[in-house]
């Protein structure tokens, strides 16, 4: 076990304690997290003890000789099948690492593999809802499917590729989920950010007001904070409409954000065929 930060708690604005919250990561190359883990917001959050990193070698739990943690798979084919007892004594005996400090003992346990559950804003939001996570970092070909069934709570894909493990994956988790937790970063920045409503972000601009011949929209410097929203929506609104179409369907908008996305083309499934269509298959 490598303990990147104390298991601590914290009071951070000094009326209400803050639990920091656990990640256990279970894989065969711990060194892959030192970069991420030790620069930027994550190394302050480890720090300041918000969050607590608790890396797991799988290889310590392999009990022959050469620390076997793969095999051939059964049936044959390419690759290495990871092994299926090094990896569940490993889990279990994070399982049973003593809650002494509050902690729970029996937190959702998630296996990163390319044919899990597509990584949302949602799903990162959710699980920064629990005190503590256990990430298992698959690599070679996979994991042995019986440790899946027995072992594992649920399964994450950060994308349609296919990565040469886990741990890129992990970080990945790890980095989303933990920017959600109270204390990492400004709560205003979450607020407003793409995902968090269903809209893609607004452009952003910082000084010089002109850069290479290109001017900051005039409205940003105008001082007028009710128009500077209402052209930061419509952004959003066009930005999210001509990059993720997908998105508008599930977001939430206003009667105003319809009309304007309807100046700008979009066909409101609300409205004429599309409503007809919808109403028909919910009866
Ligand atoms: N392991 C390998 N590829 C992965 C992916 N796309 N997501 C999560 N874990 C992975």
């Amino acid at each position: 076990m490598i303990g990147l930060s104390p298991w601590r708690r914290r009071n951070a604005t000094g009326l209400c304690y803050n639990a920091a919250m656990r990640f256990d990561v279970l894989t065969l190359f711990p060194g892959m997290f030192a970069g991420p883990l030790n620069e930027s917001i994550l190394k302050r959050a480890i720090q300041a003890g918000t969050i607590n990193v608790v890396l797991h070698d799988i290889r310590a739990y392999a009990t022959d000789r050469h620390r076997t943690t793969d095999d051939a798979p059964y049936g044959g084919g390419a690759g290495m099948v990871m092994k299926p007892e090094p990896l569940a004594a490993c889990i279990r005996a994070v399982l049973s690492m003593a809650p002494e400090t509050g902690e729970p003992s029996q937190p959702p346990v998630i296996l990163m593999t390319p044919d899990g559950e597509p990584f949302t804003q949602r799903i990162a939001a959710e699980l920064a809802t629990c005190a503590r996570l256990v990430l298992v970092c698959g690599r070679y070909e996979g994991v042995d499917e019986r440790v899946r069934e027995a072992l594992i709570d649920r399964e994450i894909s950060i994308g349609d590729y296919v990565l040469t493990g886990g741990e890129l994956a992990a970080m990945v988790v790890i980095d989303a989920v933990a920017r959600l937790v109270p204390g990492v970063i400004d709560a205003e920045s979450i607020a407003d950010e793409s995902f968090s409503d269903g809209l893609l972000e607004y452009p952003q601009y910082t000084r010089p007001a002109v850069w290479e011949g290109r001017a900051v929209p005039p409205v940003l410097v105008s001082g007028h904070h009710g128009e500077v929203a209402q052209w930061r929506r419509r952004e959003r609104l066009q930005r999210t409409l001509e990059r993720r179409p997908d998105l508008l369907t599930r977001a939430a908008l206003t009667e105003a954000d319809r009309a304007y996305l309807r100046t700008l083309g979009w066909n409101d499934p609300t409205v004429g065929e599309g409503a007809e269509h919808s109403a028909a298959t919910k009866s």
